[in-house]
């Protein structure tokens, strides 16, 4: 999609989910967002928009972000269908220049049954918060700080860890999902923490909880449909769902943590 042409500018339409806060439902109108620099990234052309419908006295559309830079996961819009759009990164990272000159995009939030709309492209992701606070931290005191070299760590799952931990619970996934199911975030964050010897002694509980308090959220079941690998901006792989479901499993049989038992594999 991305173009190589003389022009500076660029004129789209957009195609906007509108819905006022407290309402059930909403619509989508149009609008064209003329002369939009080249160089803007996505996120800025909403910003051009909105400074239009402002000087117009009109109510500007709401959207969410922070960081603009890939990082925070707040940028939650689904652009032509597709969680964060057509390139594998956030919104934020999103360009214009990978738009074709007056091309019509289709913008809206990540709703599904967990993450309500609050107004127009904002929608409430509290639940994955929520998921987290069930379980997803380390409470066993550590005593003085260790000496790093003193616990090795095998490379290769060190980087395991490190992948899981690039989750940034944008909520991609789950709007990805056809059954709106968060297991791709869960089993990240889950196993940022299971594969490191720290995380080993709550093992067991902690995937108890937070897949407990996932299916408690209203999430639907993970049907390996795997679109939720396909849109994760951090490409977060599905193996991980395979490694939480088999650890709920020996965790429910044992019911019970056995510090350090269970290997970080
Ligand atoms: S605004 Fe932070 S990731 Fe997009």
């Amino acid at each position: 999609m991305s173009q190589d042409h003389d022009q500076k500018t660029i004129t789209v339409s957009v195609r906007v989910w509108r819905q006022a806060q407290g309402e059930k439902g909403g619509r989508f109108v149009e609008y064209e967002v003329a002369d939009t620099p080249l160089e803007a990234s996505f996120l800025e052309m909403l910003d051009i928009l909105n400074e239009s419908l402002v000087e117009k006295g009109e109510d500007p559309i709401a959207f969410e972000s922070d960081c603009r830079e890939g990082i925070c996961g707040t940028c939650c819009l689904v652009v032509d269908g597709l969680p964060h759009g057509p390139s594998q990164c956030t919104t934020c990272q999103l360009q214009m220049r990978n738009f074709e000159p007056e091309a019509k995009i289709t913008i809206e939030p990540f709703s599904t049954g967990a993450f309500p709309v609050i107004k127009d492209l904002i929608v409430d992701r509290s639940s994955l918060d929520r998921v987290i606070q069930a379980g997803g931290y380390i409470t066993v005191h550590s005593g003085p700080k260790p000496e790093p070299n003193s616990v090795p760590i095998e490379h290769e799952i060190m980087e395991d860890a490190l992948d899981a931990s690039a989750c940034i619970g944008c909520g991609a996934c789950v709007a990805a999902c056809p059954n709106g199911s968060a297991s791709l975030f869960t089993s990240a964050k889950i196993h940022h923490l299971a594969l490191l010897p720290q995380g080993q002694p709550e093992r067991n509980t902690r995937v108890k909880k937070m897949v407990e308090a996932m299916d408690d959220e209203g999430f639907g079941s993970c049907r390996n449909y795997a679109e939720c690998q396909a849109s994760c901006p951090k490409g977060i792989s599905i193996k991980y769902i395979g490694r939480m479901n088999s650890d709920y499993i020996k965790a429910t049989v044992l019911d019970t943590d056995r510090r350090g038992s269970m290997h970080a594999t």
